[in-house]
């Protein structure tokens, strides 16, 4: 099988990278799967003629989309970009797909809901994004979903964070170390995601039967780690394991003005992927301790 991964550089898409480096290594990669890792320089999603051109000359098997406009702020006053990349790439790669008969796993974000409800959502509730960067996130969804009604597998996730790159957890590490106290947004709730658990994820679903070998209807799943928590409880847990001494104090959401809405409440029911693909979720402090002791390491 030929697999592309696309936002190498990414967060998700580094992760995949470590699991798939490490499994080589360590000689657990028993299946003859060629990856392909790509970036921006390689197969840049906001011109579609480099798609055409990317694709002309290479095939596939699978596709997993890692690659995003994520920046959901800018997304905002650059909501074209936004809607070529989250959307109309998207849309190409889900023509694409078709016609070379590969399979697509796609990621896309708790911010297609509006936040509004106090149950956790399920895949099929009511979308309605409040921001440029859920909207554009939700029209490649459903681009994708009306060229592919088989074959393809969305994944939305929330609040992803990783040793790579700029991320929450970062942010406060590094806010943290500069300042004494810090107002944090204690009234958003949501479930944070490592990314490495979510790349360990897609590489079991692109190994399942379920994804692999028979025509599925396109589904979309829901996926975080376990736990529901606000800004403000996040931060407070990353002072703690980083032994950093920062008093985060909380504050609301009208307290701190932000370029783009953010959803009050984006906790997502999990139980589909669970049942379906039979995997395990970790919770979200268990995770974060692994990140925060890699990233010790490699201080
Ligand atoms: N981060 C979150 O909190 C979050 C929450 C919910 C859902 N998601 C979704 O999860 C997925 C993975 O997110 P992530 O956190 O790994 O994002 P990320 O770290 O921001 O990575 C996104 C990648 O997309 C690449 N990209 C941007 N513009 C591109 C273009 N024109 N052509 C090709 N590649 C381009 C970026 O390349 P450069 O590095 O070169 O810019 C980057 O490597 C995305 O679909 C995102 O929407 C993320």
């Amino acid at each position: 099988m030929r697999i592309l991964v696309t936002g190498k550089n990414g967060q998700l898409g580094r992760s995949i990278q470590k699991i798939v480096n490490t499994d080589t290594k360590i000689g657990n990669n028993q299946s003859p799967n060629e990856y392909i890792f790509v970036g921006k320089e390689d197969l840049d999603l906001s011109s579609e003629s480099s798609i055409s051109h990317y694709f002309n000359n290479n095939k596939f098997d699978i596709i997993i989309n890692c690659a995003a406009y994520t920046q959901v702020d800018r997304a905002e006053q650059e909501a074209e970009l936004a809607n070529q990349i989250n959307h109309l790439a998207v849309k190409q790669l889900a023509s694409i797909a078709s016609n070379q008969r590969a399979k697509l796993l796609h990621i896309s974000t708790d911010y297609v809901f509006d936040g509004e409800s106090n149950k956790p959502y399920t895949e099929t509730d009511t979308l309605n994004p409040i921001n440029v960067y859920g909207r554009t996130k939700l029209a490649g969804e459903k681009a994708l979903q009306a060229l592919m009604p088989m074959n393809a597998l969305i994944i939305r996730t929330s609040w992803v964070y990783s040793e790579y790159g700029n991320n929450f957890v970062s942010t406060m590490l590094r806010l943290g170390k500069e300042r004494d106290e810090l107002n944090i947004v204690s009234d958003q709730i949501g479930s944070p995601t490592y990314a490495a658990d979510l790349a360990g994820v897609i590489l079991e679903i692109i190994r399942h039967n379920k994804f692999r070998d028979v025509a599925q209807t396109t589904q979309i799943y829901n996926y975080s780690n376990e736990g529901e928590i606000s800004w403000h409880e996040f931060a407070k847990e990353i002072f703690k394991l980083a032994e950093i001494d920062c008093k985060g104090s909380p504050i609301t959401t009208k307290q701190y003005p932000t370029h783009a809405k953010r959803p009050r409440n984006t906790i997502m029911k999990k139980d589909k992927i669970v049942t379906v693909f039979n995997i395990k979720i970790s919770n979200w402090k268990s995770s974060l301790n692994t990140c925060m002791k890699i990233l010790k390491e490699k201080q």
